[in-house]
């Protein structure tokens, strides 16, 4: 039985290493070219497979060679790549600049990811009993996800809404999450407040109408809000070579958790574990441990 559906985009990551990003018209020398296989969908299915759940990635790439790559490495980490469709677009593809401290700014060109529509996802529900989870990010149309969770919330399945890139959301999709997983800039463009501190973007969300809201602080850990209250929980101390994908195994490894029974707070543990080791190796998915990894770490830590 799958036990987890993500829904979203699949990106081939062109990845250059910069010593500083470039300014508005200037030429940077930098690293040779890696691949690797990257797109936030891709990236939570990849993650919450070698986390321990069963994962099906419902999404779109083309008919190429990056198409033929990224489902070659969904189906290496473990995850049901059925219902990856191949369409008449080119495959997603990132442009990534990584410099010393680990930090990236990326491009993506949507491609394929374009047409990843209500249909494909409908269809993910149908083969066998419905899953226990469903994962959506936003590299595919809003309207698609909107649609997505409404189908969910047929079936009853619990969403967990990852809103990157950032984009305002329609009341009906935000009262679905459960939990809705933002950074501090989503939170308040969903919000529409530029001023606010964690707790009071956390309260404003769930007073938006989020069932549960799990703000990502990168080293500084999380914080996990829900009717019993706000809480904090701490990050880890690491070495960062590249912070790639860390936010996506974040999610992936929270939707395995959840989808095996844990309570919120101890997913979010977990997936703070998974996504700080992720963060000592380059690319994204490249990059994700398995379970008995992150069970070292958190033993260690
Ligand atoms: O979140 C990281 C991901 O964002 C990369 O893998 C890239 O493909 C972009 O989608």
């Amino acid at each position: 039985m799958t036990e987890v559906v993500v829904v979203g985009s699949a990106n081939a990551d062109l990845v250059v290493e910069v010593p500083r990003r470039p300014l508005a018209g200037e030429t940077l020398l930098g690293s040779d070219l890696a691949v690797h296989p990257g797109g936030k969908g891709a990236n939570q299915a990849a993650a919450c497979a070698r986390a321990g759940a069963t994962t099906r990635f419902v999404g779109c790439v083309g008919d190429d060679d990056h198409g033929v790559f990224l489902r070659r490495r969904l189906q290496e980490a473990g995850v049901d790549a059925d219902h990856l469709r191949i369409v008449d677009r080119p495959t997603g593809t990132a442009i990534i600049l990584v410099t010393p401290d680990g930090e990236n700014s990326i491009v993506v060109s949507p491609g394929a990811n374009s047409l990843v529509d209500a249909d494909l996802a409908r269809r993910a529900f149908a083969p066998d009993p419905v899953p226990r989870v469903i994962v959506l990010s936003m590299e595919i149309p809003a309207g698609t996800v909107d649609q997505a969770v409404a189908e969910a919330a047929d079936h009853g399945v619990r969403v967990v809404l990852n809103a990157a890139p950032a984009q305002p959301l329609p009341p009906v999709t935000l009262r679905a999450c459960d939990p809705l997983v933002v950074n501090q800039h989503e939170a308040r463009t969903i919000l529409g407040r530029d001023a606010g501190g964690f707790d009071e973007l956390a309260r404003g969300l769930l007073g938006a109408g989020a069932r549960s809201v799990v703000i990502t602080l990168g080293e500084d850990g999380a914080l996990v809000a829900d009717a019993d209250g706000v809480q904090h929980q701490r990050g880890h101390v690491v070495d960062v070579v590249d912070t790639t994908g860390a936010g996506d195994a974040f999610v992936g490894a929270v939707a395995c958790e959840l989808a095996h029974g844990a309570e919120l707070r101890a997913a979010v543990r977990f997936a703070i574990a998974m996504s700080a080791i992720t963060v000592g190796a380059p690319g994204a998915q490249s990059s994700y441990p398995d379970r008995p990894a992150v069970e070292r770490f958190l033993a260690g830590a």
